[in-house]
């Protein structure tokens, strides 16, 4: 199986700490910085990106919007290109393997209920699946994907856990609304490493500044 290729178009202000956890998760999946692209990262992003993440071996980040990108430009000529886009009418299938060598995600704080920014993405014209009716986060979105493509798995076939509620405490927990693939071993919702303690700390810190 050929190792597909992966762009997350930056489409938030600055890389938050939440941020960078997920495209390193991203790079471990897919990979490393091969198959792992971040376009449309501003110059002065570029230029002071967080020391996990200022390295081709994790990620190849560029101010290059993904269009621009030749190898890029040269598969959306020939129609093998995809947008993971959360209102396409059709769901990504293993058979989209043989159509698709890239596969395009918006790098877009979830939001709840969602507001459709990855919409932004459709100006490019890629021909567009969707990953169920479900919100994913990005890294999670390019899980399900890699999945699909390369381990042939039907989009129905693969478990989730659905807006999980992670529990800190008795009285305390933080629910999610996103669904997530489900790690076998465990049955816990699949996140990138340290997420599940910086949501514990921001959870925190809202809850002190409320005080
Ligand atoms: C956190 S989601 C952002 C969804 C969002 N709230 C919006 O405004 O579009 C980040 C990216 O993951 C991918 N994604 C997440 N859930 C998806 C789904 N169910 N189908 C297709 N793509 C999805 C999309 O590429 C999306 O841009």
């Amino acid at each position: 199986m050929v190792l597909k290729d992966y762009v997350v178009e930056h489409m938030e202000e600055g890389i938050y700490p939440w941020v960078v956890l997920e495209y390193l998760a991203i790079s471990n999946d897919v990979g490393g910085g091969n198959h792992f692209h971040l376009t449309s990262v501003t110059p002065s992003l570029l230029a002071s990106l967080p020391k996990e993440l200022d390295d081709p071996a994790v990620v190849h980040a560029t101010s290059q919007e993904v269009i621009s990108l030749p190898t890029v430009k040269e598969a959306a000529a020939a129609g093998r290109v995809c947008l993971l886009d959360p209102a396409a009418p059709v769901d990504l299938s293993p058979e989209d393997a043989q159509v698709f060598d890239w596969f395009v995600f918006g790098g877009i704080l979830g939001d709840d209920p969602p507001r459709d920014r990855t919409g932004e993405l459709r100006k490019y014209g890629f021909q567009g699946r969707r990953l169920g009716p479900f919100q994913m986060t990005t890294d999670t979105a390019i899980r399900v994907t890699k999945i699909v493509i390369e381990d042939q798995v039907e989009l129905n076939d693969i478990e989730y856990v659905d807006n999980p509620e992670l529990k800190w405490n008795k009285q305390e927990s933080t629910q999610m609304p996103f669904r997530y693939v489900k790690d076998k071993t465990t049955g816990e919702p699949i996140m990138p490493k340290g997420m599940r303690e910086h949501i514990r700390k921001d959870t925190e810190r809202a809850f002190d500044d409320f005080l």
